[in-house]
C-alpha cells in the first residue's frame, strides 16, 4: 500500500517514482482524490448551443451528462440512473425534453429531476420519494471563455481562482476574436495504453521531445514549413505554469505563417486576426503564440498554430489505459476557408487517432507505461529536472516561468498531483501550493 505520496514525487530535485504511473493503488487514490475534486473539463459552451442540448462526458471514469436544460441553464449530472445504474443516455450527443432510463423507464428532466417511474402508484403505491431520487448533479459547474467545467467537490475553489493566471494565456487561444471559439465537427475517441499523466506532461510543456519524436512526421511534411519543428528553435519562448497545476508552452515566433507565404487570403486573414487580438488582449499577448497546453489535471490544448488547434481529455481507464476524446475549435468569426484549413490540417497533425503527430506520441507513452511495470525498472526514478532552479518571474508575464524547454511546467503538474494527493482539505491544498 502507497503510504507517503510525497516520496514519490521529488520536484525539489526533479525525480519521479515510476509507481506513479502504474500501481493501481496509487491509481485507486487518484480516482478519489485528483479526478473527484478538482475541476474537469467537461464541454465547450457551442456543442450545446440550444435549450435541451445535451453531450456526454466523464470526470475520471464517472459518466457525466452535460445538459441545457429547458430555460437555457447548464448543468452536469452522473448519467446513470438512481434505480438499477443503468446509464440514463447513451447518446453522445442530442436534444432531449427528458432521459427515459431504458433498463425500467425511470424518466428524469433535463434538469435532472426524476419525472416519471412506471408503476408509480400500482407498484410504489406512491411512497417513493421522487424529490430524492433525481440524477446526481456534479457539485459545481462553471465555464471560462466557453469551455465549460465541472468538479464533485463542493469545497474546491471557484473556476477563477482554480484557473488563476492561467487564464491570461487562455485567452491568447480562446478569446483573441470576438465570439471566441467554437467546436467543429464530432469528437474522436481512441484507447492508448498509457498512464493518463504521461500524457498530461507532454502537452503541459514537453518541447524537448518535438525534433526528436516528430522528427518523421515533420519530414514527410505533415508539418509544413513550421519553424518551430527545428530542433534549433524549440528554445523560443518559455514555460509558464499558473493556477492549479496548469501549463502553456509560449512561443515568441509566430509558428504558421511562413507555411503560407505565398497565400495572400491567408496572409490577409492572420493581418486580422492579429489587429483584433492586439486589441483585444494588448501588445504582449499578440507577440507570442501558446502552443502545447495542460489544465490539471486531463484537458490539453494544441493552440498555437491554425494548423493544429485541438481540445482533448485523456480519460483515465486504469493505471495504464486512456481513453482520448479529442475536438478540433476554430474562431466563430473565421471564414469558412479558415476552418476548413484548420480542421483539415488538425486532422492531419493531432487532433485523431491516425493523425501524425498523435501516433508518434502514443507510441511513447504506451512504452514508457509498459516499462515502468518492471520490477526492476521502477526501481529507478525518472529525471524531470531540465530546467530546475531556472525558474523566474516576469513583470509582463504572470505565473513562475521557465526557460523553454524545460520541465519547469511537468514539475508544477506532478507538485499539484502530490498535493492534491496528499492534501486533506483545499485549504491545506493551497498552503502547500504556495509553499508554507
Ligand atoms: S435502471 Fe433505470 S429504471 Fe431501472
Ligand atoms: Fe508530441
Amino acid at each position: 500500500m502507497i503510504t507517503d505520496i510525497n516520496r514519490l514525487v521529488d520536484m525539489e530535485r526533479g525525480l519521479i517514482d515510476r509507481r506513479v504511473y502504474v500501481d493501481r493503488d496509487v491509481y485507486a487514490l487518484e480516482l478519489e482524490r485528483v479526478f473527484a475534486r478538482a475541476w474537469c473539463y467537461l464541454a465547450h459552451e457551442t456543442q450545446i448551443p440550444n435549450p435541451g442540448d445535451f453531450v456526454s462526458a466523464y470526470i475520471g471514469e464517472d459518466p457525466v451528462l452535460v445538459v441545457r436544460d429547458s430555460r437555457g441553464k447548464i448543468g452536469a449530472f452522473l448519467n446513470t440512473c438512481r434505480h438499477r445504474g443503468m446509464r440514463v443516455c447513451r447518446a453522445d450527443e442530442g436534444n432531449a425534453a427528458a432521459f427515459t432510463c431504458t433498463y425500467h423507464g425511470w424518466t428524469y428532466g433535463n434538469d435532472g429531476k426524476l419525472v416519471g417511474v412506471p408503476g408509480y402508484k400500482e407498484y410504489y403505491y406512491e411512497e417513493l420519494d421522487m424529490e430524492q431520487w433525481g440524477l446526481v448533479p456534479v457539485a459545481q459547474v462553471d465555464s471560462y471563455r466557453g469551455l465549460i467545467f465541472g468538479t464533485f467537490d463542493l469545497e474546491a475553489p471557484s473556476l477563477q481562482e482554480y484557473l488563476g493566471d492561467f487564464a491570461f494565456y487562455l485567452d491568447i487561444a480562446f478569446d483573441r476574436r470576438e465570439g471566441g471559439v467554437e467546436i467543429i465537427g464530432g469528437v474522436h475517441k481512441w484507447i492508448m495504453p498509457s498512464n493518463w499523466k504521461f500524457a498530461s506532461d507532454n502537452f503541459a510543456g514537453d518541447g524537448y521531445h518535438v525534433p526528436v519524436t516528430h522528427i518523421s512526421a515533420v519530414k514527410a511534411g505533415f508539418a509544413g514549413e513550421n519553424r518551430r519543428l527545428r530542433p534549433q528553435n524549440i528554445s523560443n519562448g518559455f514555460a509558464a505554469a499558473a493556477g492549479y497545476g496548469h501549463g502553456y508552452a509560449v512561443f515568441t515566433t509566430q509558428l504558421d505563417v511562413e507555411r503560407f507565404a505565398n497565400d495572400p487570403e491567408y496572409l490577409n486573414y492572420m493581418k486580422e486576426v492579429r489587429g483584433e487580438q492586439e486589441e483585444r488582449l494588448g501588445e504582449s499577448r499578440t507577440k507570442v503564440a501558446v502552443g502545447n497546453g495542460n489544465i490539471f489535471p486531463n484537458m490539453s490544448l494544441f493552440s498555437g498554430s491554425e494548423g493544429n488547434r485541438t481540445i482533448r481529455v485523456w480519460h483515465p481507464r486504469g493505471p495504464d489505459k486512456i481513453e482520448t476524446w479529442s475536438w478540433v475549435f476554430v474562431d466563430k468569426k473565421a471564414p469558412q476557408f479558415m476552418k476548413d484549413f484548420t480542421r483539415l490540417a488538425t486532422e492531419r497533425q493531432q487532433a485523431g487517432p491516425s493523425s501524425a503527430f498523435e501516433q508518434d506520441d502514443g507510441e511513447n507513452w504506451g512504452m514508457c507505461t509498459e516499462s515502468s511495470k518492471g520490477v526492476m525498472a521502477r526501481n529507478y526514478p525518472l529525471n524531470y529536472q531540465i530546467g530546475l532552479g531556472r525558474e523566474r518571474v516576469s513583470e509582463e508575464y504572470p505565473g513562475s516561468l521557465g526557460p523553454a524547454p524545460s520541465e519547469h511546467n511537468q514539475r508544477a503538474l506532478y507538485k499539484m498531483w502530490a498535493d492534491l494527493m496528499t492534501g486533506d482539505s483545499w485549504d491545506e491544498i493551497r498552503r502547500q501550493r504556495d509553499g508554507h
